[in-house]
């Protein structure tokens, strides 16, 4: 307790008066807190008593004050994610409206689609055509410039919603026969046109009785030059790109007794906007024409 009595106590060296403290003989002088020091204290409170108010800010029973703003942090990222939809919806709704030709004559419109179909590819098609697209046996390399049924904007459009060999009545369709096992072919006929269809890439002779079974009976789809026919689906056989493998035997299962790959139809599984955009991203995967 201080004594209101007692006389105050005024420090010799500095005329300052003293709290009264006293440790040992060590006193402490009574100095004003700094004018710069109190201002911003008293603005401090101010503020803090501001902040009280529009913010959420005192835990109450049930939770805590909202303040007159209503602001949380959940409300600000509804409000963003809300702004991102919103762009999105507007992309996708115009990638809906706009053909391929048109979506690709702008930048931003087909980036977004780009990047969309890359996300749908994902989802979709990784699963078959692995995730880079780079395919596997049976399944097409996406990525190459070799196509079977063919790799401008459109073709691929009509591959993905239709399919091939699908479901779909409008689906991609052709079958090459079972030469060997509908007994079409002898199986040493089999065995020289697959020579002949070796040689074809290798660019080393063949004998000439498997020309002859090739022109009778596979040029009609494959070309007579073996260049393949996109109109069937028919692969070219001529490049070292192949669908069921390349040695001897292979050939010759296939010729035997072919597989007859099957791409699911996409048109009523996904909206059309996003196949728009997964044929976008497929053309754009550096095989495209
Ligand atoms: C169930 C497996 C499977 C799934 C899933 C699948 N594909 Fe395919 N896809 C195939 C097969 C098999 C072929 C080859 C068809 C053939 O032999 O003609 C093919 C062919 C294609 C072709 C034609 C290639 C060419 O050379 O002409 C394109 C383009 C394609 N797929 C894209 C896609 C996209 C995009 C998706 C996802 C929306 C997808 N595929 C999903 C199996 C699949
Ligand atoms: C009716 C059309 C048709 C005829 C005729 C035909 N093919 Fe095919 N061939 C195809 C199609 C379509 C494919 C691709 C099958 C697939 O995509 O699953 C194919 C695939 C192949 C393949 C596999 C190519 C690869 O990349 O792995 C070989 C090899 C082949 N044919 C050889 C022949 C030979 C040899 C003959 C004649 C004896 C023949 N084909 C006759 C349509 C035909």
């Amino acid at each position: 307790m201080v004594d209101p009595n007692k006389p105050k106590d005024i420090d010799a060296h500095s005329g300052v008066e003293t709290t009264g403290h006293d440790w040992d003989g060590i006193k402490e002088l009574n100095n004003p807190a700094p004018r710069w020091w109190l201002w911003i204290f008293y603005a401090c409170c101010i503020w803090a008593v501001g902040y009280w108010v529009v913010y959420p800010a005192w835990p109450t029973l049930s939770g805590n004050t909202a303040g007159v703003w209503q602001w949380t942090q959940y409300k600000k990222l509804a409000e963003e994610q809300a702004e991102i939809t919103a762009r999105r919806g507007e992309f996708a709704k115009q990638v809906k409206a706009q053909s391929l030709a048109d979506i690709k004559k702008n930048p931003e419109l087909y980036a977004f689609a780009v990047a969309g179909g890359k996300a749908a590819f994902k989802e979709n098609c990784a699963a078959c055509h692995g995730t880079g697209a780079a395919g596997g046996p049976g399944y097409p390399n996406l990525n190459d410039d070799d196509w079977l049924w063919g790799g401008k904007l459109e073709d691929i459009y009509t591959t993905l919603k239709y399919g091939v060999r699908s479901t779909h009545d409008e689906t991609r369709t052709s079958q090459m026969p079972a030469f060997g096992k509908d007994g079409i072919l002898k199986s040493d006929e089999i065995a020289s046109v697959a020579d002949y269809v070796l040689s074809l890439s290798s660019g080393k002779g063949a004998s000439e009785s498997g020309g002859a079974v090739y022109s009778q009976n596979c040029a009609s789809c494959h070309g007579d030059n073996g260049k393949g026919n996109r109109d069937f689906g028919a692969p070219n056989l001529t490049d070292a790109i192949w669908l069921y493998g390349n040695t001897k035997a292979d050939i010759v299962a296939q010729v035997n007794n072919p597989r007859h790959g099957v791409m699911p139809t996409w048109e009523a599984r996904l909206p059309d906007e996003t196949v728009k955009q997964l044929a976008i991203y497929v053309h754009s995967l550096g095989g495209g024409e």
